[in-house]
């Protein structure tokens, strides 16, 4: 009987896995799964020339009436802006949001032939009307070539 409880438990886990994130302080949501594409295994592959997208899970606490997505490189501490993403979290969400509700956000980072084929950290943040964090996320990335 146990077993089969580890067994069911175990199987749950994997059909629901998403990637492995850190919360970075999500204040006015709780984040249920977060999906990034080419992230199979630690440290998720951003490939150049290549959009990657990410779609999250979410419960809103608050009523949210407009949202701002903010994507940050953390390269040696050090937060550098990612600019090649659309803004406008309500483009990707159902806005207005209400509260103790469930939604799901999708949105992509475009991964320019600038950048340098390094190993950093990537904030990810969408913001509330009032420039509270309703998410933050982090994961570890490289840029490939
Ligand atoms: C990435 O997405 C943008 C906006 O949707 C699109 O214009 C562009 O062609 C895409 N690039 C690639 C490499 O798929």
């Amino acid at each position: 009987m146990l077993v089969y409880l580890l067994l069911a438990a175990l199987l749950t886990d994997f059909s629901s896995a998403g990637v492995f994130y850190k919360d970075c302080g999500s204040v006015d949501g709780t984040i249920s799964n977060i999906e990034v594409s080419s992230c199979a295994s630690e440290p998720c592959q951003f490939q150049k020339n290549t959009n990657i997208s990410v779609t999250i899970d979410f419960t809103s606490k608050t009523v949210v009436s407009s949202a701002t997505t903010v994507v940050h490189g953390i390269i040696a501490g050090i937060p550098v802006p990612f600019t090649s993403v659309q803004p406008d979290a309500c483009k990707d969400m159902s806005c207005p949001l209400a509260s103790g509700t469930k939604y799901t956000y999708k949105n992509q980072v475009a991964v320019l032939p600038i950048y340098p084929t390094i190993q950093l950290v990537v904030q990810w943040e969408v913001k509330d009307q009032d420039g509270k964090d309703l998410l933050c996320f982090k994961i570890p990335v490289r840029i490939t070539n």
